[in-house]
């Protein structure tokens, strides 16, 4: 996956989750955060988190697409040994080792992603009626896959301020509550997307995402829609924070048009024309790199090192409290014999989860360099 959020995260994420496994669900959880998506309705949300997972699944396009949270779980799970194809009608051969499952479907696995996009639809529809009703009882889906880090996405409905169709008068109010509800918790990195096409000043996204960070911590300006600016004009003054000035800066995105997906253009490609399109860029070239999807990608990666690396210290307290516990039951068993044969099944099962635990959390410390 060309615009992943990198091996490093990968492997950190992974050895912890091994590591939680190991003692059970009485011990320590790692609180990842989630990465929520805010902004216009149309400025792009979909197409940007579609990017950063880099498969096609999301409905998107022309009008209110997304009408409910879709919480997306993705779930790292190591490749199978056998190449087994799965047959369906997508012409990409689908993966064995990479599925969808939705939490309101309990065990149907789809491993044709265009069916999960099907699926979205279907039930955004059997939810809130065809004509752009919201709900916000939020769709459920888990994505397991060798290729993605362990993590929460969240992509919300638009904010909007005129209702259309079967939309309740209070529409506006109803989204923005919504939207509160995800991006107010601390542990949510904020997306404020903003299209490149309209005014900075004017974006609900920005201005809704400093009402609950204020700081500017946990918020990364994403900009949509460089490739439909007018000529001549560029986002050098908003990169460089002459205009509405973020901590953690702005990062622009060219993401797949209404043409590209109608000719359903694969994701490979737009990530490719996205490169090419700001490395030949006059304003671009030569900051090429602080542009387009992997370099979000890539301050992903970086906010959620610096996140693990937070949470660590209470992790390992956690989890030698756990320690302690153990080797108080091995005490009351008698302990570990010297040549760690015991004998008693109980006992050496406990002294092996111990061991491993240590050199888990041991490698987990070593990678982020965090010892003492
Ligand atoms: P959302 O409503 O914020 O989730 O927006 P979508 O991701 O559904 O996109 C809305 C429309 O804008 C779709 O037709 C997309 O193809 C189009 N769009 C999104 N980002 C870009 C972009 O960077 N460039 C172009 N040309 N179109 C885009
Ligand atoms: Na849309
Ligand atoms: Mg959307």
């Amino acid at each position: 996956m060309s615009s992943g959020l990198g091996v490093e995260v990968v492997g950190i994420v992974n050895k912890l989750q091994d590591v939680f496994s190991a003692v059970g669900s009485s011990a320590a959880q790692i609180d990842l955060p989630q990465i929520c998506v805010l902004g216009s309705q149309s400025s792009g949300k979909s197409s940007v988190l579609e990017n950063i997972v880099g498969r096609d699944f999301l409905p998107r396009g022309t009008g209110i697409v997304t009408r409910r949270p879709l919480v997306l779980q993705l779930i790292n799970r190591p490749a199978e040994k056998t190449d087994a194809k799965i047959d369906t009608s997508d012409d990409k051969a689908a993966n064995a080792d990479e599925w969808g499952e939705f939490l309101h479907l309990p065990g149907q696995k789809f491993y044709d992603f265009g069916k999960i996009r099907d699926e979205i639809v279907r039930d955004t529809e059997a939810k809130t009626g065809k004509n752009a009703g919201i709900s916000p009882q939020p769709i459920n889906l888990r994505i397991f896959s060798p290729n993605v880090v362990t993590l929460t996405l969240v992509d919300l409905p638009g904010l909007t301020k005129v209702p259309v169709g079967d939309q309740p008068k209070d529409i506006e109010k109803q989204i923005r509550d919504m939207v509160l509800k995800y991006i107010s918790k601390p542990s949510c990195i904020i997306l404020a997307v903003t299209a490149a096409n309209t005014d900075l000043a004017n974006s609900d996204g920005l201005k809704m995402a400093r009402e609950v960070d204020s700081e500017g911590i946990r918020t990364i300006g994403v900009l949509t829609k460089i490739d439909l600016m007018d000529k001549g004009t560029d986002v050098i003054d908003i990169l460089a924070g002459r205009v509405i000035p973020l901590r953690l800066g702005y990062v622009p995105v060219v993401n797949r048009g209404q043409r590209d997906i109608e000719s359903a253009k694969p994701i490979t490609q737009a990530l490719e024309y996205e490169r090419q399109y700001f490395a030949s860029h006059p304003s671009y070239s030569g900051k090429e790199s602080y542009c387009g999807t992997p370099y979000l990608a890539r301050k992903l990666n970086t906010l959620l090192m610096q996140h693990i690396r937070a949470t660590l210290p209470d992790i390992k307290m956690r989890i030698s409290q756990q320690l302690q516990k153990f080797n108080t039951e091995l005490a009351s068993l008698g302990g570990p014999t010297a040549d760690g044969n015991s004998g008693n099944i109980v006992l050496s099962v406990i002294t092996e989860f111990t061991s491993e635990f240590r050199n888990a959390i041991d490698g987990v410390t070593t990678d982020l360099s965090l010892n003492e």
